[in-house]
């Protein structure tokens, strides 16, 4: 890959549109900005100013080259937090809830990661999908196998990604061939750790997949990664079918609650991010508050498996951090602007509304800050990463047919929202360089 640095000041002209904070604090009014005819300028990797064309253009150096989207709008890069890049090649597996999903599918696909090769070629697939659908920044599932996460950074690393990912810690109730214990997991995760975590724009998330699966002494061990390694993430699942909650009572019976199985082994912090949280009481929102840890709402996947509806306003009105999650493959779509209809919905089924413009902060500045990443990625403010998309809101038949009848940007914004998909991103860019295009320009 080319490297940035390297890379003269470039400015992008179209609609440009980005958040600026949640719209749950601040009122919508406040929560964005909107350029009708924008530029926006990029040099070495990062943002260097956003504003009206005519405004920009004048104070442009004649050398700087201007790419012209016309009738296109830009808006900040994607962030997925919660994926499974093993799960690529099993979405959309038919019938069953959590559990039996888990053993009749997943464990049988994540089984053939043992084969480094087929780890590199589903990575490859995973990572130009996320591409295709605009998503820059993902906190990403491995496999137990420590290749797997060598083969997924590696692939990252040349597309300039800022990507997340950990290799899952596993050492019961699983297949014999999908386990390591306590100390190889240990090991194996602090190898990754010194080799990968703030390598380019790589970090590293110790990831034991769900409290059922892990032995006590796995986690803390676990634990005392993320004490040798402050500035590490904790990636896992909590809370989220109740099957799964009334096996973790019976494996951890001297736990207040599911979350006090992580709690107790110091598992809490501003770095951890919890997929689902559907279900919690009280009490747990209490600590993940106290904590400032984050939680993944992944509304496709918790439709597929019938896990239940996520209380998005309850959660933040107790002052927890919220991020968007596919969750491919239990979650049926890379595409975040999918996510986002499906979270419509879900809110829907609670009587409650999600306004497009919080979608659209959910899906890029929500989640940095719900990956503690919000000064480096999530908008454009002057010295962020330069990831962006470039939007097509005449996709398809359809939405340029229905973006006709749309006399407001909000209006405009929940049509792109509601119908829009992969087939809506024409570009993406990472670091300020291509990495998909529907066009040669
Ligand atoms: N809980 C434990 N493992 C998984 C997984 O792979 N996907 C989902 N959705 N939930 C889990
Ligand atoms: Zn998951």
């Amino acid at each position: 890959m080319n490297d940035p640095k390297t890379h003269p000041a470039k400015a992008f002209r179209a609609a440009i549109l980005h958040s600026l904070a949640n719209p749950t604090d601040v009122g919508l009014e406040d929560s964005y900005q909107y350029f009708e005819d924008g530029i926006l300028v990029v040099a070495d990797g990062h943002i260097v100013s956003v504003g009206y064309a005519e405004d920009i253009l004048p104070t442009l150096d004649a050398s700087i080259e201007v790419v012209e989207f016309k009738d296109k709008l830009i808006t900040p890069g994607f962030i997925d937090t919660h994926i499974h890049y093993p799960q690529t090649g099993m979405i959309a597996a038919y019938g069953e809830q959590l559990l039996d999903w888990l053993n009749n599918y997943t464990f049988p696909e994540e089984k053939r990661f043992a084969d480094t090769d087929y780890a590199r070629e589903v990575a490859i697939q995973f990572l130009d999908e996320l591409a295709r659908n605009g998503t820059t920044t993902a906190l990403v599932f491995g496999t137990v196998h420590k290749a797997s996460v060598d083969e997924f950074f590696q692939e990252a690393e040349k597309r300039n990604l800022r990507m997340i990912a950990g290799k899952v810690l596993m050492d019961r109730n699983a297949p014999e061939d999908l386990t390591d214990t306590p100390e190889s997991g240990y090991e194996d995760s602090k190898s990754l750790i010194e080799k990968w975590h703030n390598k380019g724009r790589l970090l590293y998330a110790v990831t034991p997949r769900f409290a059922p699966t892990s032995t006590s002494e796995q986690l803390r061990l676990a634990g005392k990664l993320l004490k040798e390694y402050p500035d590490v993430y904790m990636h896992t699942h909590l809370s989220e079918n109740l099957q799964e909650i009334e096996w973790v009572k019976s494996l951890f019976p001297d736990s207040k609650n599911y979350l006090d199985v992580y709690d107790q082994h110091n598992l809490l912090s501003s770095r951890s991010v919890f997929a689902h949280g559907i279900h919690l009481c009280e009490g747990e929102c209490t600590r993940l508050q106290e904590t400032d840890s984050a939680i993944a709402f992944c509304p496709t996947s918790n439709l597929f498996l019938g896990s239940g509806l996520f209380p998005l306003a309850e959660m933040e009105a107790k002052g927890i951090k919220v991020g968007m999650g596919t969750d491919v493959g239990a979650g049926t779509s890379f595409s975040l602007l999918q996510t986002m209809s499906e979270a419509y919905k879900v809110l829907q089924l609670q009587g409650k509304k999600l306004h497009p413009l919080k979608s659209l902060y959910q899906a890029t500045l929500g989640g940095a800050k719900a990956l503690s990443l919000d000064h480096m990625i999530g908008n454009f403010e002057s010295g962020k990463e330069a990831d962006f998309v470039v939007l097509d809101l005449h996709a398809t038949q359809l939405m340029k047919f229905r973006i006709e009848h749309a006399h407001s940007l909000e209006d405009k914004l929940f049509v792109l929202m509601t119908l829009g998909d992969d087939r809506t991103v024409c570009d993406t860019f990472s670091y300020g360089q291509s990495i998909y295009s529907t066009h040669h320009v």
